[in-house]
C-alpha cells in the first residue's frame, strides 16, 4: 500500500526526534556543514563529535584552515582516520579562498570540482546549507528506499543507486530538502537501523513494502564483488 508522497510522514517524525548535533546550529554555515559531512564519511556520529568541536576551536573559519601547515592539519584529524579526508579538505577550502573568494560554491557543477566532494556531499551541502532542492543519497538512504520500495535487487549496483536517487528525488519536499535529508539521515541510524529495523515504531509501516511481506530482515541486499 504505498502512498505517493510520504515525506510529511518522515517531516513530522523528525520535528519529534532530530537528533540535537552541534554541525546542526542555525544559521547553518557551508563551511560547518562540509566539515561535519566529510568528517561522517567513514566515522560514526558520537566519534565525529568531540573532533568537529575540537576542528572549530582550532580551524573557526576557511580562512584560518586554508592558513594552516598541512601537518597542523592532519594533527588535529589524528584518530579520525583515512586521513586523505583531511589533505582533501584542507587542498578544497585553499582553492574556495583563492579560487571563489572565500565562499563555498553554490552550484552542484563547481561544488563537484572540489577535491573531496563527491555527489552525496554536494547534496548535503546545497540541499542543508544553501536550501536548494537536492539529494545526498548515501548507504542509510538506500537502506531506507530499498526497504520502503522492496527493492530487492543489489543496492551496490550502479544501476540500483540511479533509480533510488530518482526516487528520492521524487519525495524531496520542495524548499525543504536540506530538512528530508537529514530526517532520512536521522531515522537510518535511529528506526531503519541494518540488521533489525524498529519497525514497531516507524512512522511508514503502513506503506513499507518490506514491512509488509515481513522481509524487512532481508533488505536491503548488498552483493560486494
Ligand atoms: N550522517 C551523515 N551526515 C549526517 C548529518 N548531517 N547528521 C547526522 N548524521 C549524518
Amino acid at each position: 500500500i504505498n502512498e505517493r508522497q510520504w515525506s510529511p510522514r518522515l517531516l513530522a517524525w523528525f520535528a519529534q526526534h532530530r537528533r540535537d548535533l552541534p554541525w546542526r546550529t542555525e544559521p547553518r554555515d557551508p563551511y560547518h556543514v562540509w566539515v561535519a559531512e566529510i568528517m561522517l564519511q567513514q566515522t560514526k556520529v558520537e566519534a565525529v563529535r568531540p573532533y568537529y568541536e575540537n576542528w572549530l576551536h582550532v580551524f573557526p573559519t576557511m580562512e584560518a584552515l586554508a592558513a594552516a601547515e598541512p601537518d597542523e592539519v592532519l594533527r588535529q584529524w589524528q584518530g579520525l582516520g583515512y586521513y586523505s579526508r583531511a589533505r582533501n579538505l584542507h587542498a578544497a577550502v585553499r582553492e574556495v579562498m583563492t579560487k571563489y573568494g572565500g565562499t563555498v560554491p553554490q552550484t552542484a557543477k563547481e561544488i563537484r570540482t572540489l577535491k573531496g566532494i563527491g555527489e552525496y556531499t554536494a547534496g548535503a551541502i546545497l540541499s542543508i546549507a544553501y536550501g536548494q532542492d537536492e539529494t545526498a543519497v548515501d548507504g542509510n538512504v538506500l537502506r531506507i528506499f530499498a526497504r520502503v520500495y522492496g527493492i530487492a535487487r543489489n543496492i551496490l549496483s550502479s544501476r540500483v543507486k540511479k533509480e533510488i536517487t530518482q526516487l528520492v528525488a521524487a519525495q524531496l519536499p520542495t524548499g525543504k530538502a536540506g530538512m528530508f535529508n537529514e530526517a532520512l539521515m536521522d531515522f537510518g541510524a535511529m528506526v531503519c537501523i541494518p540488521k533489525t529495523p524498529h519497525c514497531e515504531v516507524c512512522p511508514l509501516m503502513t506503506m513499507c513494502r518490506a514491512y509488509c511481506a515481513g522481509r524487512e530482515k532481508e533488505l536491503p541486499i548488498r552483493v560486494t564483488r
